[in-house]
């Protein structure tokens, strides 16, 4: 992917980030990914009285994915308050993954990275494929 897109990629985070709603830990965050249709889609974190019930900027892009009609996310970038890139946390890799194109490459603090770098040996729905060769779903 050409520097230009890595660029657009990066202010569109930019500008998600500044509209993070992060009044408790003041971290703002601004995701935005590429889809293998060419669509744009991003998102910021939520915080919430209920600390625990927070949804971070990974969430509301996959939101947006889902919604504006889906596809595979080929290219991500996720930046914090001073616009540096930050790194997604293990719960919004397992999100993201669900939706990553195999050679989607995240832009880590560490450089690009591929969602097998970030999340080897993920759960996958293949995981649970040995249920529907069964006919109960009980434990073989
Ligand atoms: N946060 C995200 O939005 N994405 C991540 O992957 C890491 C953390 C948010 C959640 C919370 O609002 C704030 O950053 C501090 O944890």
């Amino acid at each position: 992917m050409d520097t230009a897109t890595w660029e657009a990629l990066r202010e569109l985070a930019m500008q998600a980030m500044e509209c993070a709603y992060a009044p408790y830990s003041r971290f703002k965050v601004g995701a935005a990914a590429l889809v293998d249709d060419g669509r744009f889609v991003s998102g910021c974190n939520v915080e919430n009285a209920g600390y625990g019930v927070a949804l971070c900027a990974e969430c509301g892009l996959v939101s947006e994915l889902v919604r504006t009609g889906g596809g595979r996310l080929v290219a991500f970038v996720c930046v914090d308050g001073r616009g540096e890139p930050c790194s997604p946390c293990g719960r919004c890799r397992q999100v993201l993954s669900e939706h990553a194109h195999p050679s989607m490459l995240l832009a880590m603090p560490s450089g690009l990275k591929t969602i097998d770098e970030v999340l080897p040996d993920r759960f996958t729905s293949a995981d649970m494929d040995w249920v529907s060769a069964t006919t109960s779903g009980d434990r073989p």
